[in-house]
């Protein structure tokens, strides 16, 4: 039954209170929490093994050098990151293979049709260096199916977001996720297919994803969203999904758009002295106003 299941789990966050050496990513907690979590979950390997959060002190080497120690010793199958700057993964990957370590393979991060942030650098990092994307999240935390609505306060609904908070979904009743709700639930309509769905599908084909996180907190939205790859969705929908929710990309990425290298590859040309098969990243779509 065990090599049936793909198990993954983390480390990072400290488990014990006023204990320093029981949290973060250096090699002594990194080793207390592998063998704690075989313990809990009764098994004596795990098939994925994440950094949950980057501790901000840890080099990229030492955790590299330890996730290896971990798949030698057949404690750990594969190894991955989560939550990291991108710098630090790209670092770690890169010091792994100079040195023939065990490569990383996944990146988990937050992203949905109302955080985007990551296909500037994380979306080209993943697919340059070969790591999967795991989307947390993949729902907004619930606004994305369509159960919120805007109200004079922000919004309101039945589920666990609030404007206020406290809580990381606090702050997401704005005016750019409501057009996107909005878009959503048309498409959705379109395709006969519920807002969840359309969302966690629309995620999970994104370039560079490799595979959606679901959250459920009823039996009735696990068997809803376990639907959401059964179907595909439509070039034109998928477009007008990506207008809708697409963001100003931060600073130095306005610099690598069609318009600004033009004036490197030849004055007053565009895009078309790109080689044959080149593709503007899915972040170049012109993102909607304001909210
Ligand atoms: N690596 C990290 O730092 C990190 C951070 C956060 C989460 N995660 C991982 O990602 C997982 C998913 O995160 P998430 O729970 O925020 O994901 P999410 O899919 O964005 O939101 C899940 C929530 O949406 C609502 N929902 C889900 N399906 C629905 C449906 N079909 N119809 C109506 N409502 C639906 C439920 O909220 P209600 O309960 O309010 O109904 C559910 O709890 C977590 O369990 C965790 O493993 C990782």
């Amino acid at each position: 039954m065990r090599d049936r299941v793909v198990l993954t789990t983390k480390f990072s966050n400290n488990v014990e209170s006023g204990n320093p050496n029981a949290g973060g990513n250096g090699r002594k907690n990194m080793m207390r929490a592998v063998e704690a979590s075989l313990r809990r979950l009764r098994t004596d390997y795990i098939d994925l093994y994440l950094l949950h959060t980057w501790d901000r002190i840890t080099p990229a080497e030492e955790v590299v050098r330890t996730f290896d120690d971990l798949v030698r010793a057949g404690k750990i199958r594969y190894a991955g990151l989560s939550d990291v700057p991108g710098w630090y993964a790209g670092r770690a990957q890169t010091y792994a293979e100079a040195h023939a370590l065990t490569p990383l393979i996944n990146l988990q991060l937050q992203y949905s049709l109302i955080e985007r942030n990551i296909e500037p650098e994380f979306v080209p990092l993943a697919q340059t260096l070969g790591l999967g994307i795991t989307a947390w999240s993949p729902l907004g935390m619930g606004l994305l199916s369509g159960k919120y609505r805007p109200s004079e306060g922000g919004g309101t609904g039945e589920g666990r977001l609030t404007q206020k908070g406290p809580g990381p979904g606090s702050g997401l009743f704005t005016e750019h996720n409501w057009r996107v709700v909005a878009a959503l639930e048309e498409v959705a309509q379109e395709v006969g297919r519920s807002m969840a769905q359309v969302a966690l599908n629309w995620a999970a084909t994104q370039p560079g994803l490799a595979s959606v996180i679901i959250g459920a907190s009823k039996v009735s939205q696990l068997e809803d969203n376990l639907a959401a790859l059964d179907f595909e969705l439509p070039a034109g929908l998928r477009q007008r999904l990506n207008t809708v929710s697409a963001r100003t990309p931060p600073f130095p990425y306005p610099m690598f758009t069609d318009a600004y290298q033009s004036r490197i590859l030849n004055a007053g040309s565009s895009v078309g002295d790109k080689p044959a098969g080149y593709a503007p990243p899915v972040w170049m779509e012109k993102p909607s106003t304001g909210g």
